[in-house]
């Protein structure tokens, strides 16, 4: 096609077009062609950057495009506070704008889709709140739905995300603690949401029984979908709080207290939930300076439920934010 370009040497194309990009002049569907030492820049217009200028003949193409941010067109200043990152469950991809661009946050979300067409729905993700851990979360664009089939390790996940909690983040995390699963184990999983730790443990270990439930009817409607879809059989599914399911359920091998922001607070129901001996899986989130004191509680849980210390060690499972980790304490005991 017939277009206008700037013509900049080698070592200054990549900033011009960037230039160009945010200024939203660049022919991004049409090939970038070199002549001798110099790059040629197609673009919408004749644009005069103190750089010469050329009309001719392009090629159009396949244009490589390495973020949804080469293909959204806002001024420079908004630029800068454009998210770098997102989640995507399934075909959902779910960001946080920052307050100063939510008047563009359609524009983002169009870009989003347009830079990778397999995304359905974008969600503005608001934040997850209350006791059942749920998403604020507004569609910004694509389909006007909240529900897709995540994959992870394998399995196929049914969610909801603006009715029960689901994080993509924590695969590896899963995968650490189904990989510490021995043949036989029964487990309490009893913050299971939708059941990516159970299913997981059920379909890729050898326990004899995986006890999941939650609090959030709703999570439990999908948990019970997973279970059957994943033909997942030795998961046993219940609604309940936790402290009531562990009295119920016990005793078990291990229990998987995945609810960060109060989980040390099921410490004692877990340790009673144990047979002669077991595993406590808890995490916290937590400042590098609040790991002391949380081993402190943990061991002072275990004594008071009758046990002793075989091991403890800790890991961050993810940065929460600028100063604060996720952390997970893995804590075998034995009674007496
Ligand atoms: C952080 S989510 C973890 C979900 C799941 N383990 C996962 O990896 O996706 C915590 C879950 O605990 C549930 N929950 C919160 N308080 C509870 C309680 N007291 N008893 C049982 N479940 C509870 C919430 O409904 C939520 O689904």
């Amino acid at each position: 096609m017939r277009a206008w370009a700037v013509v900049v040497p080698r070592e200054r194309a990549e900033e011009v077009r960037r230039t160009l990009l945010e200024r939203g002049v660049l022919l991004k569907q049409v090939r970038i062609a070199h002549e001798d030492d110099s790059i040629l820049l197609p673009t919408r217009e004749h644009v005069d950057l103190g750089f010469p200028t050329k009309e001719g003949e392009f090629e159009e193409g396949f244009v490589a495009v390495r973020s949804y941010k080469d293909v959204i067109e806002v001024p420079a200043s908004a630029r800068r506070l454009l998210p770098s990152s997102f989640d995507v469950v399934g075909d959902i991809a779910i960001i946080k704008i920052p307050e100063e661009l939510r008047a563009r946050r359609m524009a983002i979300g169009d870009a989003i889709r347009r830079w990778n067409p397999k995304i359905g729905v974008v969600l503005e993700d608001r934040g997850v709140k209350g006791e059942h851990r749920i998403r604020e979360i507004d569609v910004i664009a694509g389909e006007p739905r909240t529900t897709t089939v995540h994959t992870e390790h394998g399995l196929h996940y049914r969610v909801d995300l603006s009715r029960a909690y689901f994080s993509p983040r924590l695969a590896s995390e899963r995968k650490r603690i189904a990989d510490l699963i021995e043949a036989g184990e029964t487990v309490a999983d009893p913050f299971a949401g939708v059941g990516p730790y159970s299913i997981l443990i059920a379909k890729r270990r050898r326990p004899s029984e995986v006890h999941a439930s939650d609090a959030n009817p709703r999570a439990v409607r999908f948990l019970r979908e997973n279970v059957a879809a994943n033909r997942a059989d030795r998961v046993t599914v219940r609604q309940g709080d936790a402290h009531a399911i562990l009295r119920q359920v016990a005793p078990v091998d291990r229990v998987i207290l995945d609810l960060p922001h109060s989980a040390m607070d099921y410490l004692g129901a877990a340790f009673r939930a144990l047979g002669a001996r077991g595993t406590v899986h808890v995490y916290g989130i937590l400042e590098a300076a609040e790991e002391g004191e949380a081993r402190d509680r943990i061991q002072s849980a275990a004594r008071t439920a009758g046990f002793r210390m075989k091991g403890l060690s800790q890991h961050h499972v993810r940065a929460y934010s600028p100063t604060k980790y996720q952390t997970a304490f893995d804590v075998t005991v034995v009674r007496g």
